[in-house]
């Protein structure tokens, strides 16, 4: 897949399906996968490094999990997001923030928001860089909306959202991502669009679905918002596992004659 084959697919009404991969062992197995595309998030901070929130992540941070992706995954497209406040900082330091990413392997960047940056954005595409765009639930203005909370409820709020999805459009990103907004919305929006959309917790009808890899493994039991399905339980086989190998050194069952050198 690359940055046509996006719109490509809404035109042709197929699906684009999307997961987050944050290292290389977990990129070769998506490589081998039939996953559309990777997203090298910002959710890196809280899955691979335990922070509280997204606004940990730095720009080194996510070039550095952006090339190990890249070397795993060779045949995947690789989205980079941009981390917090990375656009905010002035056109220079966006750009080189935005240089550090692509040069790090990713084939385009994901830019939370709209309001205030669209001239910054403009000027990246403009720069040869594609661009995806993220609005609903942004995670890295999450003090701002006072929590996780689905986005786009009322009428004023969901006009506030279809504008801006209609300003990146306008400002030549090539997908939009649409986080935790009501599935009304993001069948208005997908609607309303040329540019496919790709939802997480934004209902059925976006050009394409998006979800954390730890997520959809079932890696952390515990969390289980409505709009995520666990696909396996990590957490339990993962464990399973290591407790399996941990009662096989104690009884001396592990290594076998065949897994020593003679
Ligand atoms: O960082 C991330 O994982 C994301 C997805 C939730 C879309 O931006």
């Amino acid at each position: 897949m690359n940055v046509l084959d996006f719109s490509a697919r809404k035109c042709a009404g197929e699906k684009i399906s999307m997961v987050t991969c944050y290292d290389f062992w977990s990129a070769r197995i998506l490589n081998s996968s039939d996953i559309d595309t990777l997203l090298v998030g910002d959710s890196l901070a809280m899955i691979m490094h335990g922070y509280d929130s997204t606004v940990h992540a730095t720009v080194d941070m996510m070039a550095t999990h952006i090339a190990a992706v890249r070397k795993g995954a060779p045949g995947k497209f690789v989205v980079g997001d941009m981390p917090f406040l990375s656009v905010r900082k002035g056109l220079v330091n966006a750009l080189d923030a935005v240089a550090k990413l692509m040069q790090a392997g990713s084939h385009c960047v994901k830019i939370e928001g709209a309001q205030g940056q669209l001239d910054v954005m403009e000027h990246i595409i403009e720069s040869g860089v594609p661009v995806m765009g993220h609005l609903g639930l942004m995670p890295q203005s999450v003090q701002a909306f006072g929590g996780h909370k689905v986005q786009g409820r009322n009428k004023h709020a969901a006009d506030k959202i279809l504008d801006a999805a209609k300003s990146l459009e306008q400002a030549g990103c090539f997908a939009l991502v649409l986080e935790c907004i009501p599935a009304d919305l993001g069948k208005l929006i997908t609607q309303q669009l040329s540019i496919p959309t790709i939802g997480i917790g934004a209902g059925s009808h976006t050009d394409g679905q998006v979800l954390v890899l730890h997520d959809l493994l079932g890696m952390d039991d515990s969390f289980k918002p409505k709009f995520l399905r666990h696909y396996l339980c990590g957490n339990a086989s993962v464990r399973s596992a290591v407790n399996h190998y941990h009662a096989d050194v104690h009884a001396g069952l592990f290594p076998s004659a065949k897994e020593t050198y003679a």
